[in-house]
């Protein structure tokens, strides 16, 4: 395959070096959910094959992580799998559902669901090391990111017991059973250490904590119930020597706290533009995102105009990744991102 950085190596990559506020031959690009439905290749492997089986299955999860790195020429990979899988893994009864998300069979809704959790054993993930060594070989001088949900997004899962627009009784547990609360993170943070460091150890470059649905938080119950654990998955890292990126959506009021994590890169979503997102993050972090993704289904103008946009407004920031807001849409021409991969790169060549 042809790799689009001219990097030797992921180390000294365009994604990593943007992580780190250093000079880069162009701004790198990748996209949330950049393998998936919008890929006729995608769908055309995943056929007759479940979501969660799929993530277990390390020739899968190389080619379909491949897929979209082959077709768009964008700066880095991210693992194909799902922020569930560690529950998965672990045995915790979840389906991906086609077109609902994860529903799980057993929500957790008292102290002693919580404690009846079990735990994620280095030792089960050994289908994750085999394909992030193949993905690594394969890639050549391209970074492969790895990601894991944090605790909150993933405890959102579990106690709604499947997606939820209000997370009101993610809310309620969290209020009335504080210490239940801070127990069910305290494990998730450590199953998502377990599944970061699985892939760090196996040769990722850099790695992504979603934490999607922490913009629901306020500032205040963000930084006291939440933000620590957050900061343990990072710490549980240790001193491994890869970028980490922190993403949620509608986070605008946490940014500054979202990097407090421990982040060398903020996700930004489309609500705030990037220079204000600059300011309010601080000049020690580099900055990802931020392109609406239903600006893809606009037309060409549109779509050239808020590219032009973003990469002017990230000016602003110690380093830039450019990437959506959120994910990929289903309903994405694959060919729109291909064109948006090319005019970053050609707008930001030195
Ligand atoms: O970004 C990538 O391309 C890497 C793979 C990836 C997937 N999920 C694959 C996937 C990543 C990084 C995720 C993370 C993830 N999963 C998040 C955090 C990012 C975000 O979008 O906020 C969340 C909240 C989930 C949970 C989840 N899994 C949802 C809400 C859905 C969508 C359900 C649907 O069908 O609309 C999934 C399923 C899922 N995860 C798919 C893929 C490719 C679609 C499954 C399919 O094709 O059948």
């Amino acid at each position: 395959m042809s790799p689009a950085p001219v990097s030797a190596s992921p180390a000294d990559s365009d994604l990593v070096r943007a992580a780190r506020g250093l000079p880069v031959s162009r701004t790198p690009v990748w996209f949330m959910r950049q393998a998936g439905r919008s890929l006729p290749e995608y769908r055309a492997l995943r056929a007759g094959t479940a979501m969660l089986a799929a993530c277990q299955d390390p020739d899968l999860v190389t080619e379909i992580t491949l897929q979209p790195v082959r077709r768009h020429q964008v700066d880095a990979a991210i693992l194909f799998s799902d922020i569930v899988l560690p529950l998965v893994v672990a045995g915790v009864d979840i389906e991906i559902k086609p077109g609902i998300g994860p529903v799980v069979a057993n929500p957790v809704r008292t102290v002693a669901d919580v404690d009846a959790l079990p735990d994620l054993a280095p030792e089960q993930l050994g289908f994750l090391e085999t394909a992030v060594r193949a993905l690594v070989a394969e890639l050549g001088p391209t970074p492969l990111i790895g990601f894991a949900g944090a605790p909150f997004t993933l405890a959102t899962y579990l106690i709604e017991g499947g997606p939820s627009k209000e997370h009101a009784r993610t809310k309620a547990f969290m209020y009335a059973e504080p210490e239940a609360w801070a127990r069910l993170l305290e494990r998730l943070s450590r199953s998502a250490a377990t599944f970061l460091r699985a892939q760090v150890d196996s040769g990722a470059s850099a790695v992504q904590l979603f934490d999607s649905w922490a913009g629901v938080l306020s500032a205040a119950d963000y930084a006291e119930r939440v933000l620590p654990h957050s900061r343990a998955v990072f710490d549980g890292l240790g001193e491994r020597d890869v970028p980490r990126i922190h993403f949620g959506v509608g986070t605008g009021e946490l940014l500054p706290l979202i990097g407090d994590a421990g982040a060398d890169v903020v996700g930004v979503d489309w609500r705030l533009p990037l220079d204000e997102a600059a300011r309010r993050v601080g000049p020690g972090r580099s900055l990802q995102g931020n392109l609406d993704p239903a600006v893809l289904l606009a037309d060409r103008d549109t779509v050239e105009r808020e590219v032009r946009r973003i990469v002017r407004q990230a000016e602003a920031a110690r380093g830039h990744i450019f990437n959506l807001g959120h994910g990929v849409l289903p309903d994405t021409d694959p060919d729109v991102l291909t064109r948006v991969a090319a005019l970053v790169h050609e707008l930001t060549a030195e």
